[in-house]
């Protein structure tokens, strides 16, 4: 098992080179490739045209071109480079080849950890060096909805990503959960990571509902709040029969339907029809939850209390995060959250659903940033790439 940053150092031109953007699926490097049937190039230090060539990005066409005018001789990259070894080395030494997922989970930078959190342990990734943020995952998924961001912001923070209990590969540890219940479990989990400087709290949707209580009951812990795609507001009478429903249905169906009936609410459509292989990670992680868990988390949002008066009280910086096409949490909810947290700001972010971290992850590591730094500024992709 490997720290951090030994696994760093496996990986120094990864790593330092700030010009990398993360954002694509696939970069290149010479010597290594991991099954490129669909790739991106990335641009190493000094070199500022990224260009991305990956079927799950609509715009690949419009990369194409970018790819064109670098001049590479790769005319049909999908066809010549079905399965295995990527041989750009020889036309231009300055790329990298590299599955990111499977690099990360190679070099253990994306293998959780077990901690103890008391009587139960949660599985969480913690990696990274430098101010913590706390990274809090939506509902019904895990800390890997985090990995454009564990790609990317390592680098500059110590991420902490966890599992929450029933999720992912921790096991469940409350027969009852609530939020304020999981707000615990998180504090127990910076106790036991001797992590005692307040951190940044981003929280996306449940992981949001989870931060209101986070911030109300050890508001000591908390510098920075993120709160994306969520709402202060409890569930209305019509929600909360919904949500008894489903948590009835899915100990019957099982998590696979849950599954399926929630990918056209969670992705922006045209990410549903062009990053296929987003949404299959999604749906996995989603239909290998225990149903179990799922029915109680349902049952745990629907009983969460309140938070819209609280909102005003909030006195720490505040970035509201939402997707553009965000169809469970709206643009105009989250703006309206937003406009009660008196040092707020608010971040829309394009062509993304529910799931900005996912969906745009350039632009959501970008405000993110922003908003953490606003003097640490990424590189910019070029206009076109995707
Ligand atoms: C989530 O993404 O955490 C859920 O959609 C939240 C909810 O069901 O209210």
């Amino acid at each position: 098992m490997f720290g951090a940053s030994a696994a760093r150092d496996r990986l120094p031109r990864l790593w330092n080179d700030s010009c990398i953007h993360l954002h694509q699926r696939w970069a290149i490097c010479k010597g290594m490739a991991f099954q490129p049937s669909k790739f991106c190039l990335l641009p190493l230090r000094g070199c500022t045209n990224p260009v991305a060539l990956d079927s799950d990005f609509p715009s690949a066409k419009t990369t194409l071109s970018n790819h064109d005018r670098m001049g590479l001789s790769c005319p049909n990259p999908y066809g010549r480079y079905p399965h295995g070894t990527l041989d750009l080395e020889t036309s231009n030494p300055d790329r990298l080849v590299f599955d990111i997922e499977k690099l990360l989970i190679a070099t253990d930078i994306m293998n959780p950890k077990k901690i103890d959190i008391g009587g139960s342990h949660l599985d969480v990734i913690d990696v990274g060096e430098g101010p913590t943020i706390l990274f809090v995952h939506g509902f019904p998924l895990d800390h890997r909805m985090w990995k454009f961001q564990i790609e990317h912001l390592a680098e500059k923070f110590r991420l902490i990503c966890p599992d929450l209990p029933g999720f992912g590969k921790s096991p469940a540890s409350h027969n009852r959960p609530t939020m304020r219940g999981f707000a615990e479990d998180l504090a127990a989990l910076l106790n036991a990571l001797n992590i005692e400087q307040p951190v940044c709290y981003c929280g996306l949707s449940m992981g949001g509902y989870i931060g209101w209580q986070f911030q109300k009951y050890f508001p000591d812990r908390v510098s920075r709040l993120i709160a994306c795609d969520t709402r202060a507001a409890s569930d209305t009478e019509q929600v909360r029969r919904a949500r008894k429903i489903a948590a009835q249905t899915v100990m019957t169906t099982g998590a696979a339907p849950v599954a399926e009936s929630m990918i056209e609410k969670l992705f922006y459509h045209r990410n549903v029809k062009h990053n296929k292989k987003m949404v299959t990670e999604v749906r996995e992680v989603i239909s290998s939850t225990q149903p179990s868990s799922i029915a109680s988390g349902q049952l745990a949002m629907s009983e969460r209390p309140d938070q819209t008066e609280r909102l005003s009280q909030i006195n720490i910086p505040t970035l509201f995060v939402v997707g553009e096409f965000d169809k469970i949490t709206t643009p105009q909810e989250v703006q309206e959250d937003s406009s009660l947290v008196p040092n707020s700001s608010l971040l829309i972010i394009p062509d993304a659903g529910h799931l900005p971290p996912l969906e745009n992850h350039i632009e959501f590591n970008r405000g993110l940033l922003e908003f953490l730094n606003p003097s640490m500024h990424l590189p910019l992709p070029p206009e076109n790439a995707t």
